[in-house]
């Protein structure tokens, strides 16, 4: 890159310098956030406060006009802040001044709603106040859900930190088959679905002082389904205070929810963040973003790390490799530039890596998912490079199928990304796209996710609860009627619901596991094919979601011939399988896995899930048996993803059977050659076309025995009837 391009070249500046262009509105909101307003009141009383926030707005412009002469505008260097001491970092963060009286309001009142910005310390010091101040007498425990697993996690090890106990004792948390929790945990931070398990077994949460419902804004399908229990639970458990805590400005609407619960407002403190745009849109929005790093780095002072917000892990790691590359190839010539990731999956040690201070005289650029948009603070970061795109996963209730799809963010994340720039002194935002498409293509909020996706999930959760009705189920945003009876439709022909919705034996089996509502059905089926150890492998190598493979550029024909070595003729499940029992067959060792470029991170992770599967089928009473019948295997698995089943039709073209929606063999398949007639897949990835992930061979009436209620004999008629495009006498399914 060349180091004399400027980046304002390459940029227009905004006019008015304030996220969200729309200056003064924006300004009139942050000044309403940065009083402290307390209890709802009426509309007359919340005007006086608001004319009162309006003569308070001008001294505080003044204020950030003057650089320097804020005591608050003093930026904290890297080494500065190592030397101060936890104590004293927890006394610099916003919310400590409202200490007292954060404490006093949750004493008075049973729901409070908390509005804070981003990185005010709502997460790591709310629950920390209210354990000091005496909530956890009698052993109960302060609760505090997060939407994502690494928020959960890192959070607790950072408050585990600041408490002076090691993460699982005092301090711990729970996520989707880890629990680091103990008898002795007082305080635990776990995600929402988690919490949403944790009904199943203890409906009125009884073990918990307090519930925090943290990083409400999100509204994230499970938090949206707990605003409706623990609003029901705090009607009846009068001594248990609920707490709804959130980074935007909806408050007014949680509170009217929350029978106009009062709000509490942490003041802001957030710097003025410069917005740039692109003056033409990008093609390759990656190199984009590679080249603005390359350029900040080479031409801004130190300190000030980067953030660059990518859609996954995928992207990050293209982006990751070529940075890499490309600042090989300047060393000696600029400053350390220390390239971190941070998504969802991302191992625990690593993820701890971005939160240690930037050494002196390096700078660190961070490559986040929208992880980093509010869950996940990351203090030091003074520039934000926003291409304007996240993963969103999302449901067509026409075509039945779910997909993630990368989708254009809101203008509410798009600020959001902005302000991670401002946290600890003004800041830059470069937006890789136009001033005009951030006015007219983006809409103002996302949409939240229970309006978008599929319920089977929570419509068996729901309804092993108990909660029968769920059209008047008590949402903050109801579901489209349609997605619902669509969840209702698949729970039917899964077997979990009987004709009058309620749930069978199986349904009720199936809610034990953390799976979806196929994936549990699966398992369950896999008792019938007596074949519940190697469906169990298979579930625990589906559920990893990790790389199973690597692929080192320098050693790619052996690594694919690695990963050949395990292929089964019966399609990529049994493959799967075939990984994990070689793997087992040595001991679980690790050499093993180095040698056929096999992941071993992963796959101890997939032993981990692999073990607490087991222990959920013996609570199901279902005994492990072993098969080597692939046609048993492959029969159990049909059972649970029976949906997801496409036919290669004459012209080449997969379809699928009930909707007849075109979708693509993945590549990475190890049927991509061989192209069976009819396949069942674990799952579509949208990326420039549908993708099936993980596909298996099947034969047609095998449906008929599986899921005789969904399919009937003659829409699979053609398949016997018809030439199939490979006849080999035999077809390949009934050879294994
Ligand atoms: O929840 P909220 O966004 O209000 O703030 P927080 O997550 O409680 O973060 C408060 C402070 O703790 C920030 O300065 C973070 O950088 C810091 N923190 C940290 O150092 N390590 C973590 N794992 C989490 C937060
Ligand atoms: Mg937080």
């Amino acid at each position: 890159p060349d180091a004399s391009v400027k980046i304002t070249d390459k940029y227009v500046e905004e006019d008015d310098h304030r996220p969200g262009g729309d200056g003064a509105k924006w300004e009139e909101e942050r000044f309403k956030a940065s009083l402290l307003k307390f209890g709802a009141g009426d509309a007359a009383t919340r005007q006086q406060e608001f004319d009162l926030l309006l003569d308070e707005k001008i001294d505080f412009i003044q204020a950030l006009q003057m650089p320097g002469t804020s005591e608050q505008q003093k930026e904290l260097s890297a080494a500065e802040k190592k030397k101060m001491t936890l104590d004293e970092t927890r006394k610099s963060l916003p919310v400590y001044a409202f200490r007292d009286a954060f404490i006093e309001a949750v004493r008075e009142h049973q729901v409070l709603i908390i509005e804070g910005e981003t990185g005010s310390g709502k997460t790591t010091q709310l629950p920390q106040y209210l354990y000091e101040a005496g909530f956890c007498e009698g052993g109960k425990r302060i609760g505090c859900t997060q939407p994502r697993r690494v928020a959960a996690m890192s959070v607790a090890a950072r408050v585990a930190e600041e408490v002076g106990t090691k993460i699982g004792s005092t301090v711990g948390y729970s996520i989707r088959f880890e629990d680091c929790t103990s008898e002795k945990t007082l305080i635990k931070y776990m995600t929402d679905g988690m919490l949403l398990r944790e009904f199943l077994n203890e409906p009125d949460l009884s073990s918990y002082s307090v519930m925090m419902i943290d990083e409400a804004h999100e509204r994230t399908l499970h938090t949206d389904i707990l605003f409706g229990l623990v609003k029901d639970i705090a009607r009846f458990r009068k001594d248990m205070k609920l707490l709804i805590s959130s980074a935007t400005l909806d408050a007014e609407k949680f509170s009217t929810f929350f029978d106009d619960a009062p709000i509490f407002r942490i003041p802001g403190r957030r710097f003025p963040v410069d917005i740039y745009y692109t003056k033409a849109p990008e093609a390759d929005y990656l190199d984009a973003a590679m080249v603005s790093v390359l350029q900040i780095h080479l031409t801004q002072p130190l300190p000030g790390d980067i953030l660059v917000f990518l859609t996954g892990q995928e992207e990050i790691e293209t982006v990751m490799e070529s940075l890499i590359e490309r600042t090989k190839q300047l060393a000696g010539k600029v400053k350390e530039l220390i390239i971190l990731p941070i998504y969802a999956n991302l191992p625990s040690d690593m993820q701890a890596k971005i939160f240690e201070p930037t050494p002196p005289n390096a700078r660190k650029v961070i490559l986040a998912t929208n992880i980093a948009e509010t869950s996940v603070t990351i203090d030091g970061i003074c520039y934000v490079i926003d291409p304007g795109f996240s993963k969103q996963n999302s449901f067509d209730a026409r075509s039945g199928v779910e997909h993630l799809h990368v989708v254009t963010i809101s203008k509410a994340a798009a600020n959001q990304r902005a302000g991670r720039a401002g946290r600890t002194g003004p800041g830059k935002c470069f937006r890789l796209y136009t001033a005009w498409a951030y006015q007219h293509e983006l809409e103002d909020q996302p949409i939240p996710e229970i309006q978008r996706v599929n319920l089977g999930n929570v419509v068996l959760m729901l309804k092993s609860l108990g909660i029968h009705d769920l059209v008047h189920f008590d949402f903050l945003d109801a579901p489209p009627q349609e997605t619902l009876v669509i969840a209702l439709e698949q729970l039917y022909a899964l077997g979990a619901l009987n004709h009058r919705g309620e749930l069978t034996k199986l349904g009720r089996r199936m809610a034990e596991f953390p799976c979806d509502p196929c994936m549990s059905k699966m398992i369950i089926a896999s008792e019938k094919y007596a074949c519940s150890e190697e469906i169990v492998t298979i579930a625990s190598m589906l559920s990893v979601n990790a790389a199973v493979f690597y692929r080192p550029k320098a050693m790619v024909i052996h690594a694919d011939s690695a990963r050949k070595g395990f292929w089964s003729p019966a399609g990529d499940h049994l493959s799967l399988m075939n990984v994990y029992n070689k793997w087992k067959e040595t001991d679980f060792n690790m050499q093993w896995c180095m040698e056929n470029f096999v992941q071993h991170r992963t796959m101890k992770k997939a032993r981990d899930i692999r073990d607490q599967l087991m222990a959920l089928l013996e609570r199901v009473e279902i005994e492990p048996k072993s098969s080597d019948d692939s046609i048993a295997i492959r029969k159990a698995i049909t059972a649970g993803y029976f949906y997801n089943c496409s036919k290669l039709d004459n012209s080449g073209h997969y379809k699928t059977v009930k909707h007849k929606h075109t979708v693509q063999p993945h590549p990475n398949s190890c049927l991509f050659e061989e192209l069976p007639r009819w396949v069942v897949y674990y799952e579509l990835v949208f990326t420039s076309k549908e993708f099936m992930r993980e596909m298996i061979t099947i034969e047609p009436l095998w449906l008929l025995e599986v899921a005789p209620h969904y399919y009937k004999q003659r829409e699979l008629e053609d398949a016997t009837n018809k030439k199939m495009p490979k006849q080999k006498g035999k077809s390949k399914a009934e050879l294994e």
